[in-house]
């Protein structure tokens, strides 16, 4: 959460700062700030709601240097508020700073400075840490640098201005993200790698407990006990076209539309087809086919749109992979007595790799002697980090605050490594794994036929724009699909929505039918069709307009619902690759339809690196 941004160079640096900032939008966006150092002095400007707000505000009251900072907030400790707003500066106007985290012990500090006479501006716990700074420097700013961290608990990004440098800036992680970039006479800092590449592709992801120092020559690292490290600048594959909507009103539209080729290119190379290998997960992949049989618990954790990819997953196992699976939010995995060993595997998936809480289940599971993977699409996330071992999704940098081409990633990544695993359990078959890897291989073009249909999805959302809310049915890998729906659906157009396992529908849900609230049933053809269909039946019963998302060649649906939409034929396995994303576009054209900010809905970041 928050999204942070620095430059030094010979460019505008508010232009530069500027423009990063609302590349990190997503991250946050109920204000936001920026200081320019202009010689022996810092200039702050900082305003509530989002980049353009303070674009507007520096065009009355321009800024300008070579060296700034910038912010935008996702509030935690205090309101939405000016003061609020990031940067921070201490009293004597030494120190300016931006943080993203959380400081667990800002209050205990507080009443230590206020004892001795000071005032604060704002309510947050980033403050506080400008003046410890303040209060260590004499001048090296490094070292009271490294004494204010000592000071600190919590997790921190932090960065720093000394009122009287203006030729270099410094860097702190302890927790959140932060990546650093160079090129000739410039240096970079950011939250997120995709508001560097306009700039650079030489990137430096900083670790934990270290201290960078920015300046025209470069990055040098030193650790918290102020050892000086080798800095690890690599080269990034994406690229700044990655980054832009191009033609797009949204980049949730962009994204949902370019899902068929990141399915392409997330099963390339890993899906052999009639060829001897048949699922081949390269060799990143850490585990051999004697530790795939010796495995007996299969743990699948992660939060949120992640959590509904390892729910379809976690179906798919109780299938094929013959081992106890559990399927677990990571908000509540990490605070369970949960049972790991040698031979469980503990899967974490996420997009960004910086998830607070699945990052904490991952260090519970691997403490417990868990074998662990990370299916993430950053592979130089903390995740990525802890876990050790990735298996990349490859999807490309997401900028939509809703989740969707990395959902199709880690389905296509999961399916692949339960169905390895089932091979090596000796429960999938030859032939049957040749079904379905060739059908695995045809569902790039299936799932860019939903897409033509884009339309008919609007048109749908228009006939539905105006219910009083959404209930989700669907019975096994169909029910977390439905759970996905439901969230796609409030996450942006702010509908209620819940989502039930049909069969449960009777135990309460049905209470809340009437004709105002359609019922949207995911309903494939598959093994458990016909019990679906008489859920819908109960649900037509109490005059709830029926929704539902069935196979081609259905004919029956009609009967029984008042809006259909249908999906290409594809193996029961696999429907749920091609049942979301209907789903997908019909919350966006409500949303669209209602009028919300789809890119940056309210309340919510991208990346929620608080618990
Ligand atoms: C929904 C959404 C969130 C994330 C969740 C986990 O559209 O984006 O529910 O899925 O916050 O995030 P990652 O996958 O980054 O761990």
């Amino acid at each position: 959460m928050c999204g942070i941004m620095g430059y030094l160079g010979p460019k505008d640096a508010v232009e530069v700062v500027l423009g990063g900032l609302e590349c990190l939008e997503y991250r946050g966006y109920d204000s936001a700030g920026i200081a320019l150092a202009e010689g022996r002095k810092i200039g702050i400007s900082k305003c509530v709601g989002s980049v353009a707000n303070l674009k507007a505000q520096l065009e009355k009251n321009p800024l300008s240097g070579k060296l700034g900072i910038g912010h935008t907030r996702w509030a935690t400790h205090g309101g939405v508020t000016r003061e609020n707003a990031h940067p921070h500066v201490d009293a004597d106007g030494k120190v300016v700073l931006i943080h993203n985290g959380i400081i667990e012990n800002f209050h205990e500090l507080g009443e230590e400075f206020s004892k001795k006479g000071a005032r604060f501006a704002s309510e947050t716990d980033t403050e506080i840490v400008a003046f410890l700074i303040s209060s260590l420097y004499e001048d090296d700013p490094l070292l009271a640098i490294r004494e204010a961290c000592a000071r600190l608990r919590g997790s921190f990004a932090f960065v720093i201005l000394f009122a009287n440098i203006s030729d270099r800036y410094y860097c702190v992680r302890k927790g959140p993200p932060l990546v650093l970039g160079t090129a000739e006479g410039e240096a970079f800092c950011a939250s997120d790698v995709t508001a560097l590449l306009p700039y650079t592709r030489n990137i430096l992801f900083m670790e934990d407990d270290e201290i960078a120092e920015l300046s025209a020559e470069g990055v040098a690292l030193y650790g918290f006990d102020g050892t000086p490290k080798e800095t690890r600048t690599q080269t990034v594959d994406w690229d700044a076209s990655m980054t832009s909507k191009g033609m797009y009103p949204h980049f949730m539209l962009k994204e949902i539309e370019e899902q068929g080729s990141i399915l392409r290119r997330t099963l390339t190379g890993r899906v052999g087809g009639a060829g001897e290998e048949g699922i081949d997960l390269g060799k990143e992949f850490p585990f051999s086919e004697e530790d795939a049989r010796k495995f007996r618990r299969i743990h699948l954790v992660a939060c949120g749109t992640s959590c509904h990819a390892a729910a379809v997953a976690g179906r798919l196992a109780d299938k094929f992979a013959d081992m106890d699976v559990r399927v677990e939010a990571a908000s509540e995995y990490r605070y369970g007595n949960v049972i790991c060993d040698a031979h469980t595997l503990a899967i974490f998936v996420s997009q960004s790799g910086e998830t607070a809480d699945t990052l904490a289940a991952a260090r519970q599971a691997r403490a417990r002697g868990a074998r662990c993977l990370a299916v993430t699409n950053a592979v130089n996330s903390s995740l990525a980090r802890e876990v050790g071992s990735v298996l990349e999704l490859r999807a490309g940098p997401e900028i939509g605050v809703a989740a969707t081409k990395t959902f199709i990633g880690q389905l296509a990544a999961l399916t692949l490594l339960v169905l390895w695993l089932g091979k090596r359990k000796g429960n999938l078959d030859r032939e049957k794994e040749l079904r379905l890897t060739e059908e695995l291989a045809r569902l790039p073009l299936k799932l860019e036929k939903i897409l033509g249909q884009g339309e008919s999805l609007r048109k749908m959302a228009e006939r539905h724009k105006d219910a009083f809310g959404f209930l989700f049915i669907g019975r096994g890998a169909s029910h977390a699909i439905g759970m996905e729906g439901a969230l796609k659906l409030k996450e942006i157009s702010y509908v209620h929505a819940e989502a039930h396992a049909a069969g449960e529908m009777k135990h309460g849900p049905i209470a809340i039918l009437d004709v105002r609230l359609p019922v949207v049933a995911v309903v494939p053809k598959d093994d458990l069709y016909e019990k679906t269909l008489s859920n819908i039946q109960e649900a037509r019963a109490r005059s709830a307009p029926i929704i539902a998302i069935a196979s081609e060649g259905d004919e029956d649906i009609r009967r029984f619902s008042d809006d259909c939409f249908f999906i290409p034929r594809t193996e029961n396995e696999l429907t749920p690759f091609l049942t979301v994303v209907p789903l997908q576009l019909f919350a966006y054209h409500l949303a669209s339809l209602l009028g919300k900010e789809i890119d940056r809905p309210r309340n919510l970041a991208k990346s929620v690196t608080v618990e």
